[in-house]
């Protein structure tokens, strides 16, 4: 979070107001209550601007690409401009960009590339904390390459990485460490710049999951100095589909399964198969709209877009960090509360606004229904971080609630969830007692 480039931003605080009105599905009402969006982690809403593009793109410029004809040239150009967009969300190069369904599947793909390399008794470090696409494509190489998976354990009283159980798994024979940027259960951010250094000091390539900071932190990828960094574009406000960032001469190294004859240039040949190009437009569509964030919160050089991201974030974690102050502490007064994940504010810097809850004896599912018929959206049960949930003791039991904020989010929704929380909370009780 505190790059120096961020500590020079230049910036005004969000205008909630004028981000919310960007969003017209911020508008629904449930059961006669203005809906309640805290299931970010699942995904974004899109603002106006990304449907638009995904629109345009079907109006315009719909084909199959590489083709002598106008609507394909358009179609490549497309591809060109996301790559851009996301090269200047990410600070690499735009030919370190590719694309495809959804984070999960290209990380299957690239572990399986990665795997050819590799041989018997070769070792990747995982982590207990991570969503499980960070750790089921690096054990289906236990069964397809022999190679060993150690799994680094957590501190279950706030559920941050133990550093030296990682310190300890890391080893000579270590290959590969993939570990995520920010933990999409409970919150908390990682320490990926040592564990990236960790991992090189022992010769290991790292692969950064970044799916769940994405939409909260600024990500700089040179500055990390990662292997390969994942994210989904559908939970930073644009449309379903995953992008991973590799180091050029990685990607160049590395190879993927591939059809014939298709291109074997960089970033192409990471392709397989044809893009959801309207999708790319949106991916464009998302990242121009964090920019357009950040001219909004006060960045004085709006045709950088780099710039106009590095000042939207900024301002995104100002007003984040203000509704994730007001949120723990509000739950935590709630009688029968347990709370997983760091608690304490003068860590805040160590957590995004994504918080795991238990109320009494109530199962997340029924917590999450009861909140849903009054139009608040969260989310209950593991969300695939299983390693989580198993090693904190909640899985049989229905694993947590999840609260997830964005910068979409008001101080009004904090207040209404906690108030909906403490009566749930309290009827329990009732219940208990009659
Ligand atoms: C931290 C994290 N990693 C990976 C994923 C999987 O992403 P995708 O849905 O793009 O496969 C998710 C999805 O929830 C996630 O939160």
């Amino acid at each position: 979070m505190n790059s120096s480039v961020e500590q020079e931003v230049v910036f005004s605080p969000l205008d909630v107001e004028r981000v919310r009105a960007q969003f017209p599905s911020l508008q629904q009402s449930i059961n006669g209550q203005q809906a309640i969006f805290l299931d970010s982690p699942g995904g974004t809403q899109v603002p106006q601007s990304v449907m638009d593009a995904v629109r345009d793109y079907f109006e315009r410029s719909n084909a199959n690409t590489g083709g002598a004809f106008a609507t394909s040239s358009r179609t490549d150009a497309v591809i060109a401009d996301a790559r851009a967009a996301m090269a200047d969300l990410l600070k690499c190069a735009a030919d370190e960009i590719f694309f495809g369904a959804n984070m999960t599947t290209m990380t299957f793909a690239l572990a399986r590339a990665i795997g050819r390399e590799l041989k018997s008794g070769d070792e990747i470090v995982v982590t207990t904390l991570d969503h499980d696409a960070n750790v089921a494509p690096w054990r289906a190489l236990e069964e397809e390459c022999n190679v060993v998976v150690r799994q680094v354990d957590i501190d279950p009283a706030d559920c941050t990485l133990d550093l030296s159980d990682l310190k300890r798994q890391i080893t000579k024979r270590t290959r590969l460490v993939a570990v995520g940027y920010a933990a999409n259960a409970v919150g908390t951010i990682n320490p990926v710049r040592d564990i990236v250094r960790l991992a090189h000091e022992a010769g290991a390539l790292a692969f950064i999951d970044a799916v769940h900071y994405a939409p909260h932190g600024l990500i700089d990828v040179r500055a990390l100095d990662c292997d390969f960094l994942a994210c989904s574009p559908y939970k930073f406000f644009g449309p379903h589909m995953g992008c991973i960032y590799g180091k050029r001469d990685h990607l160049l190294r590395f190879r993927p399964h591939k059809v014939r004859p298709s291109t074997d240039t960089v970033p192409a040949r990471w392709e397989t198969g044809t893009l959801n190009h309207e999708g790319l437009a949106g991916v464009t569509a998302a990242i121009d709209y964090l920019a357009f964030v950040g001219t909004m919160c006060g960045c004085n050089v709006p045709t950088d877009r780099r710039a106009a991201i590095e000042t939207a974030y900024k301002a995104i974690r100002q007003h984040e960090v203000a509704l994730m102050t007001r949120m723990i502490d509000g739950l935590l007064r709630i009688p029968g509360l347990r709370f997983f994940g760091i608690a304490d504010p003068a860590r805040f810097e160590h957590r995004v606004p994504t918080v795991g809850i238990r109320v009494g004896n109530y199962k997340p599912a029924d917590m999450a229904a009861r909140l849903g018929q009054r139009g608040i959206f969260t989310w209950d049960g593991n969300y695939y971080a299983v390693n989580l949930t198993e090693r904190l003791g909640v899985e049989d039991s229905g694993g947590l609630l999840r609260i997830g904020l964005v910068h979409y989010n008001t101080v009004e929704e904090v207040d209404s969830v906690i108030t909906a929380l403490t009566e749930i909370a309290a009827s329990e009780c009732k219940n208990v007692r009659a």
